[in-house]
């Protein structure tokens, strides 16, 4: 049997294959579709200092190429994720990453701060990239200063692996990965959502409650695979690949550009047990090519020469 594992700096995981925050709930709801212990590991939906209700229905719907969501980081806050939450996650044999967000420095500082007094977590990734709240969020992380300050306070909370992850809603996403690595990130994770728009004609009004959602699904792959190629060859910490992934063809797109794991999130709309079965499938990929450690494709893409071609040799 091949071997999957992957380790990003600190965080070392049995393979590639993460759940992306906000797609897979606080892992239970998944436990029926899912053997949890099969994933390299769980990322809990944002969790900031309050409970928080969220935006304004509707607050998801579906467009060509994949999905908009206007969520506003509906959570059961920090308390209530230690007592209702935790106790199940940390009794998965998998590693458990807890998505921090928040509405001030301050806010992020308490959450990791007080999350880090407890068991079972295992690394936090700072939501520095939410399209859909007003403060905090994407406020934060456009800003390269911000992002830096950001990561340096939180920094002095945990020795725990610390991702950030980014949003692709700038022009040069690579000075966000420098300014998460020079405040102390020991991980990147790229990318978040693509700020969208749908319109309902015959209302004359914006689809989702909240105007504006973030985009993701199949058509984001494209640009989630350059905003990651920009980032690893900008900053030589490890890299989260996130973005339309949908199978184990996908995940080996992400390695070879340089990522050395990646986030499955719309995916799970559409198929509750996809995770899984792309860790499946990518077992049997590595039997079939021959490759005993997977690792040794993190990278590997051939950028000399001519192209590819996209229809020869699929999986
Ligand atoms: O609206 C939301 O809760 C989305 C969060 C995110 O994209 O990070």
């Amino acid at each position: 049997m091949a071997d999957l594992s992957v380790t990003l700096g600190p965080l070392r995981l049995k393979n590639p294959v993460l759940t992306a925050s906000g797609t897979f709930g606080y892992g239970r709801e998944y436990e029926d579709f899912v053997n949890l212990n099969r994933l390299g590991g769980i990322i809990t939906k944002s969790i900031t200092r309050d409970p928080r209700a969220g935006n304004p229905p509707p607050r998801i719907t579906e467009v060509p190429g994949g999905m908009l969501n206007s969520i506003g980081l509906a959570n059961v806050g920090m308390e209530a994720f230690v007592r209702e939450k935790l106790p199940y996650l940390r009794n998965l044999e998998t590693q458990i990453i807890v998505n921090v967000a928040g509405n001030s420095v301050e806010e992020y500082e308490a959450v990791v701060s007080r999350l880090d007094r407890e068991k079972g977590i295992h690394a936090f990734e700072l939501n520095l990239s939410c399209p859909n709240v007003k403060e905090g969020g994407l406020t934060f992380g456009k800003s390269p200063e911000a992002v830096f300050k950001i990561v340096e306070r939180v920094r002095l909370h945990t020795n725990r692996p610390l991702i950030v992850k980014l949003t692709p809603n700038v022009t040069a996403i690579g000075d966000l990965a420098q300014a998460a690595v020079d405040g102390g990130a020991d991980i990147l994770s790229a990318i978040n959502t693509v700020m969208g728009m749908a319109v309902d004609v015959s209302a004359r009004k914006s689809v989702l409650g909240k105007m504006t959602g973030g985009f993701s699904g199949p058509a984001l792959k494209s640009i989630a695979l350059a905003k990651v190629f920009e980032v690893v060859r900008r900053v030589s910490v490890p890299v989260i690949g996130i973005g339309g992934i949908f199978s184990a063809e996908d995940v080996l797109e992400f390695l070879l550009v340089g990522a050395s794991a990646v986030q499955i999130g719309t995916a799970n709309f559409v198929d509750p047990a996809i995770s899984e079965k792309v860790v499946n499938d990518l077992e049997i990929y590595c039997e079939k090519q021959g490759i005993e450690d997977l690792e040794e494709i993190i990278g590997k893409l051939d950028v000399d020469g001519a192209g590819g071609d996209g229809n020869k040799n699929r999986l």
